[in-house]
């Protein structure tokens, strides 16, 4: 038996011991928002840095950051061989709205093929694959090629601190490309290679009005209410035809060409595959793309939350003396944070009206990205699928962020691997998130051919 048979043979016979490390680390809620879990936070790096040491890698180290921890590992003796740095994230979004699990989010739970489990799918379900494939291999053989690992613990909250912790560590991650198992695949069958990712953008907008809560009889009709003057300015920000209005904000926009058009055409993302993962009645979008593009290739503007006035039972007449929202876009190449702000500025200053004040806290943003799609290590993952699923991976474009993909370009002067083992159903950052067992095990073994191909 060949080495790479040999370490395919170990993944199949270590299946459960696989499963019991992914629970494992799933059943410590490692929410990076949430400050009341900062010791599991802590405790999810010390976990890594056992699995890393039992895998026998070297100068495993936790790094402080002002927030979350970086883990740090590698292994450096393959000679001629190429270096790969594996990025992963160890920190999940919060769990709520706990009532709507189906069972605890961090008690993972198999139902069928699924577990689920907050962390399954994104993306503690890949990082512990790319850990049981490099088991299975250094169980019986050196490794093939080089590896470091960086596991973050901030990527849920727009990694505050990656881009000083890359900066400053700049030699300790030179690579001559990352792995990053942080975009899924497009279905069961259809293996996937991300080539861009959106970026984002995230503001809350505070409008105040009266000093305090007005009785909406007396006072109602002279003063204007912050909530519907909130609204106002909030539905003015995109137009009937889906266009945001945000002065300038489509001027650094990179077109899509005809070429790129048609490939993305191609893809198994129509009308109804969105409908049927989203459960929407229709589809609402920018008027002269298809949903694929409007979804990978085009910027939007979301609502992710309001706050304003009475919402508990019944009824309460009061007309709010303030009103917040939670705004995020979506941002495509060459599109920025820094200039969607400078942009959201102005439009409140067009546009909002007298009485009222407002004022913009920004929360966190990540550069969009284009990665190369002929480098060495995409062909390796290219052909590792091939031999797995017995099909080429698709090339989508993800509307998701992974903002280090942009981070490291320019950095480390890298470009990134984008692929991953999670299913577009797998309701990542939803209650009952789960990761399909049958693909995460395929997922495994695609990693120790990719490895191998590398070597
Ligand atoms: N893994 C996701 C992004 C993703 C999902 C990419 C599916 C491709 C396919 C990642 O963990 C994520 O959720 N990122 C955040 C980034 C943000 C907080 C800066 C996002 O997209 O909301
Ligand atoms: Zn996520």
């Amino acid at each position: 038996m060949d080495i790479r048979e040999k370490a395919l043979s170990y993944a199949q016979e270590n299946k459960e011991k696989f499963l019991d490390d992914l629970k494992e680390v799933l059943r410590i809620p490692s929410v990076s928002t949430d400050s009341a879990r900062k010791d599991d936070m802590l405790k999810t790096a010390e976990w890594l840095v056992v699995k890393l040491e039992a895998l026998g890698m070297e100068n495993i180290k936790i790094y402080p950051t002002a927030k979350h921890p970086v883990v740090y590992a590698d292994w450096l003796h393959a000679e001629n061989a190429p270096t790969v740095l594996v990025y992963g994230h160890y920190d999940v979004q919060p769990e709520d709205p706990l009532d709507l699990w189906e069972t605890p989010p961090f008690e993972p739970t198999q139902r069928g093929d699924s577990l689920h489990a907050r962390g399954a799918s994104d993306m503690k379900g890949q990082v512990v694959a790319t850990l049981c494939a490099v088991e299975s291999i250094v169980k019986n053989d050196d490794f093939p090629a080089n590896i470091k690992f960086m596991i973050e613990g901030e990527e849920e909250i727009g990694s505050p601190n990656l881009v000083g912790f890359m900066e400053s560590h700049a030699a300790l991650l030179s690579a001559d490309f990352c792995l990053n198992p942080d975009a899924g695949m497009l279905g069961k069958e259809l293996p996937s290679i991300t080539y861009a990712l959106r970026g984002l953008a995230y503001f809350e907008i505070h409008i105040t009005g009266p000093s305090h809560d007005l009785h909406s009889g007396l006072f109602g009709g002279v003063v204007r209410n912050p909530a519907n003057t909130l609204m106002k300015l909030v539905a003015g920000m995109k137009d009937d035809d889906g266009k945001i209005t945000l002065p300038g904000f489509y001027d650094k926009v990179r077109d899509v060409d005809a070429e790129e058009r048609a490939e993305l055409a191609k893809l198994p993302v129509d009308e109804a595959f969105l409908l049927a993962q989203t459960g929407s009645s229709a589809l609402w979008g920018e008027k002269g793309y298809t949903p694929v593009e409007q979804v990978g290739a085009r910027p939007t503007l979301d609502v992710n939350g309001m706050l304003s006035g009475f919402t508990g039972e019944g009824a309460k007449t009061v007309l709010p003396a303030k009103a917040m929202a939670k705004i995020s876009m979506r941002l495509v190449p060459d599109q920025t944070p820094e200039a969607v702000y400078e942009q959201l500025v102005q439009y409140m200053k067009e546009n909002a009206p007298e009485g009222i004040k407002w004022d913009i806290k920004v929360e966190h943003g990540g550069n969009p990205s284009i990665s190369e799609r002929d480098g060495v290590g995409v062909k390796a993952m290219s052909d590792a699928m091939s031999t797995v699923w017995g099909t080429a991976p698709l090339f989508k474009r993800e509307g998701g962020s992974i903002p280090v993909v942009g981070d490291m370009q320019k950095i480390l002067g890298i470009e990134s691997v984008l692929t991953g083992f999670g299913l577009p159903d797998d309701r990542i950052h939803s209650p009952n998130e789960k990761q399909d067992l049958p693909t995460w095990y395929r997922g495994i073994d695609a990693l120790i051919h990719f490895f191998y191909n590398l070597g």
